[in-house]
């Protein structure tokens, strides 16, 4: 396709639109633009990945059940196969786990959590209400840490079924294994990770073993009982793993969900406005929070045997990088793209992925964020943004703030 002049310069690598790069961390947009519009199956050999910016070829990829996902599978020197922790590298959660082993643990474990989360609907959102309400009454001060960082892990916590003297833990735990989502963290980030994760694993164990004794009204005894009725056909192991999964997958993103939609909302005062004049827009205006600042900028799949994707030939073992960011503003998909509008009526987006690991925590993170734009903007009717200079995070293929100094 030929050069749009009036685009920014095309980038040559994977490295110049993620957070790995200062302009791209403040804002990726518009050299994700320039690769949609100039070289939309780009590949980069320093980290030998391939990568998809147009909504289309990521639609299909996400949704075709031939790609694999396992890291192992993925060649030398790509940035998947960073992913892979060392002492144990066969081990995963759905999120990597390929069939047949996903299509037997993703759906009990779907079914068990989709029932907790219409459940305990009133409890979590007496979480965020009570969070909402402990936070300062006036004054600045940074929305990050009082309300959209602790939501998501105290909501977490109360539907696995922690007690609440180890929440304190619990909590110190969830930060140390979410280090694994960084690809290149220090050795001693990965130490730290390390250890938090077999304190998780411990602590996960002595849960199960209670919850076996006892039960209580948790996605723990849920689990305990789904396996020892043979409905569940899981072991301890992947039971522990994967309600670990539940944390390192559920808590950073719905943080970045309710930062970036409250920075969203403060810098477009007419679609708050909207919202406050029609609360029925609530589900909508999430939806459009997340088209338009995706917290997941990306996800990936791994080319089982030679084929062609998106039109290009491609190799066994090849990464396929799909940039969601890019995707969800895709002109040719999304009307007036570059527009936060949370009154249009758009088509669906894919900060959420698609196919068969489509994030199971999409119907919580929805709830969580309908309930905080509900709470926060009635509890505060004069938000505002004391000027700040914004510190986007530094975590690739995530979209958040450090922090939000708001002005209640
Ligand atoms: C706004 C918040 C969230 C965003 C943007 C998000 C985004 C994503 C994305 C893009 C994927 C990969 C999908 C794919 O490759 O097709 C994913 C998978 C996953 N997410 Fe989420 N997520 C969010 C919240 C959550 C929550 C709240 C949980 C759990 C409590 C969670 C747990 C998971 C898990 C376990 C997977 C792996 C699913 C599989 O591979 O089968 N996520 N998420």
């Amino acid at each position: 396709m030929a050069d749009d002049p009036g685009s920014p310069q095309v980038p040559q690598s994977v490295l110049e639109v993620t957070a790995f790069s200062p302009g791209a961390r403040d804002n990726p947009h518009p050299p994700l633009e320039a690769l949609r519009h100039n070289c939309p199956v780009m590949r980069d050999e320093m980290v030998k990945t391939w990568f998809l910016t147009r909504y289309a070829d990521i639609r299909e990829t996400v949704n075709d059940r031939s790609f694999v996902r396992h890291p192992l599978n993925a060649e030398e020197g790509s940035i998947s196969r960073q992913l892979i922790e060392d002492d144990q590298p066969r081990r995963t959660s759905i999120l990597f786990l390929d069939n047949p082993d996903h299509a037997r643990v993703r759906p009990p474990l779907a079914k068990a959590f989709y029932a907790r989360i219409q459940k305990m609907k009133p409890q979590i959102e007496a979480i965020i209400d009570d969070t909402i309400d402990a936070a300062p009454a006036s004054g600045v001060f940074d929305l990050m840490a009082e309300i959209a960082v602790p939501i998501p892990v105290l909501v977490i916590a109360r539907i696995l079924g922690v007690d609440e003297d180890r929440l304190p833990d619990f909590r110190q735990w969830s930060e140390d294994v979410i280090l694994s989502l960084n690809p290149v963290r220090t050795p001693e980030e990965t130490a730290r990770m390390e250890k938090g994760s077999h304190a998780l694993d411990a602590y996960f164990t002595e849960l199960m073993d209670a919850r076996r004794t006892a039960s209580q009204d948790d996605l723990i005894t849920d689990m305990v009982q789904l396996q020892a009725s043979g409905d569940a056909p899981l072991t301890d192991d992947e039971i522990r793993i994967n309600l670990g999964a539940l944390l390192v997958g559920g808590n950073l993103t719905t943080t970045d969900l309710i930062g970036n939609g409250v920075w969203l909302f403060l810098t477009h005062p007419d679609q708050l406005a909207a919202l406050k004049a029609n609360p029925a827009l609530g589900p909508q205006a999430v939806e459009e929070v997340l088209r338009y600042e995706a917290p997941v900028s990306a996800t990936s799949r791994i080319v089982e045997a030679d084929r062609t994707v998106a039109g290009c030939p491609m190799k066994a073992r090849q990464v396929v990088f799909c940039s969601l960011a890019s995707a969800n503003r895709d002109e040719s998909m999304f009307e007036q793209s570059e527009r936060f509008d949370i009154t249009q009526k758009r088509a669906s987006h894919v900060a959420f992925g698609g196919g068969p690991h489509i994030c199971i925590g999409a119907p919580l993170a929805r709830m969580e964020a309908r309930r905080v734009f509900e709470k926060l903007f009635a509890r505060y009717p004069n938000l505002s943004l004391p000027p700040q200079d914004l510190v986007w995070r530094a975590l690739p293929f995530f979209r958040g703030l450090e922090r939000l100094d708001v002005k209640a």
